[in-house]
């Protein structure tokens, strides 16, 4: 399957950072966090393509963003991941014990494994391929990453509770949903800390 969706450098800094925050309230150390779902563009592409929200990009920008959203769908070119190397640097002050990525697409994790392969992250990392609408990780973070992969499933209520089935008690998950999910308490927008 080819790479439909799309993603971008700093799409997320906000929510990160965000759940950074309240990690730190929570004195957490060598957290063990899970990204499920970093998406990926194609790697040449990826210096030219704009950050920021859609609304705000020029109509040049949109015609960049078009252009590698074709060569993504057509499977032919390899790509780049950007959220968990952003991930990596942004919980860096938590010393993070682990970094877990899970996506459904073989050319995102391959992206993630040419990253390890060039020595980029300073955290241990791994990869596996898991569809979240049919499974959990089966593995529990402290901190769970999941932006912007809920609206891109058919199956949201399955696909909701195997993500959240990823986080610990106490733990923390950052997902773009209004409401707390069954066993979980808004911290702040975006981020959900596990009570139950
Ligand atoms: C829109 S991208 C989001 C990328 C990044 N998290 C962001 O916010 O920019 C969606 C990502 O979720 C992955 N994904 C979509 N449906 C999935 C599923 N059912 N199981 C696992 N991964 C899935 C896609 O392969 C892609 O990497």
């Amino acid at each position: 399957m080819n790479l439909k969706t799309t993603t971008w450098k700093g799409r997320n800094i906000h929510n990160l950072q965000r759940t950074l925050d309240f990690a730190v309230k929570k004195k957490m150390v060598h957290p063990v966090i899970i990204d499920i779902g970093p998406g990926g563009s194609v790697a040449f592409m990826t210096a030219f393509l704009p950050l920021g929200k859609k609304a705000e990009i020029s109509f040049y920008q949109l015609c960049i963003r078009k252009v590698e959203s074709l060569m993504r769908k057509s499977g032919l070119f390899r790509l780049n991941t950007m959220e968990p190397l952003e991930i990596a640097g942004i919980f860096s002050p938590l010393q993070p014990g682990q970094l877990m990525v899970f996506d459904r697409e073989k050319k995102v994790l391959n992206a993630v494994r040419d990253l390890v392969d060039n020595g980029q992250f300073n955290v241990p990392v791994k990869t596996a391929r898991i569809d979240i609408q049919k499974q959990s990780p089966g593995v529990e973070a402290d901190i769970v990453i999941a932006l912007n992969i809920l609206s891109r499933t058919t199956k949201k209520e399955m696909a909701l509770k195997n993500l959240v089935a990823a986080t610990k008690l106490h733990g923390l998950i950052c997902i773009n949903i209004d409401e707390s999910p069954p066993g979980f308490r808004k911290l702040g927008r975006s981020v959900f800390e596990r009570i139950k």
